[in-house]
């Protein structure tokens, strides 16, 4: 019994082990903060180049809305229609594109950003009809400035939540004093009614404190609405198809 502890000693010394590791997760936290920290000082000392490549970034976006106004503009000249209901851009914010580059390990620095995210600047087209969206498509890529980056048919493959869209990512120049320099700009372009869906899922996903069998029901029910949407888009574009074989009024 000479060398054993005591209940009060064992009960003590587990005690100040507990307060130890509690301690060392302390100081774990703490480093993973201070690194974070100056992680996010090392994104600020290059605030400028950052600063830089967002002013560059808004300039690739105001381009590229304006290709899509002019193609808007022509096509309603000859067709006496608009194939674009609205156009909104936004640009990413530097948290979220810290916290995208965080989530696909891409190295903080400004180049590494630029070849590593391709949605910093982002146009959404919103058109009455499918054709109208395929239209555009081949109107922006016959362009000889625009160079397509890569392509998603989110229409013709509908995502498991019943997401549609046709995402483009694009390059785009923009001219500056002494040089010309290539953007990459995501384009989002749908129907209104997958815009209308698409904004009623996203504020769907983001509630936090949805509980999880009221998620699911309406999940399930934003499937139902993808599925009829999908048939809208399909008898519009066909009465509008039909109206078109005959003449007007005059
Ligand atoms: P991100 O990392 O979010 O950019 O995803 P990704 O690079 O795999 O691209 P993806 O084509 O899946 O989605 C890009 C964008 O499309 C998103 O930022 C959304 O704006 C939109 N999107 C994609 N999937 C959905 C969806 O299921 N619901 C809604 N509401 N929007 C979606
Ligand atoms: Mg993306």
């Amino acid at each position: 019994q000479g060398e054993g502890y005591t209940l009060g000693e064992v009960v003590m010394s587990e005690s100040i082990l507990g307060t130890l590791s509690e301690s060392i997760e302390e100081k774990k936290r703490k480093l993973a903060e201070k690194m974070e920290k100056q992680m996010l000082k090392r994104l600020q000392s290059s605030a400028y180049p950052m600063k830089e490549l967002m002013a560059f970034y808004r300039c690739a976006q105001m381009e590229m809305e304006t290709k899509f106004r002019v193609l808007d503009e022509q096509f309603s000249l000859t067709h006496d229609r608009n194939p674009i209901e609205s156009i909104s851009s936004r640009l990413k914010t530097l948290d979220h594109i810290y916290e995208k580059a965080k989530r696909k390990g891409i190295p903080l620095t400004v180049e590494a950003i630029e070849n590593g995210i391709f949605d910093i600047a982002g146009v959404r087209v919103v058109c009455p009809f499918e054709k109208d969206i395929y239209m555009l498509r081949s109107s922006i890529l016959s362009q000889d400035d625009i160079t397509l980056v890569e392509e998603r048919d989110y229409i013709k493959n509908p995502k498991e939540s019943g997401y549609r869209s046709l995402h483009l990512i694009l390059e785009i120049p923009i001219f500056l004093q002494k040089e010309k320099r290539m953007m990459k700009v995501e384009v989002q372009l749908r129907t209104m009614a997958m815009d209308q869906w698409a904004s009623l899922e996203h504020r769907l996903m983001y509630k936090k404190d949805l509980p999880e069998d009221v998620r699911e029901e309406m999940k399930k029910k934003l499937l139902e609405c993808a599925a009829l949407n999908r048939r809208l888009d399909e008898i519009m574009q066909d009465v509008k198809d039909t109206t078109d074989l005959y003449q007007e009024e005059d």
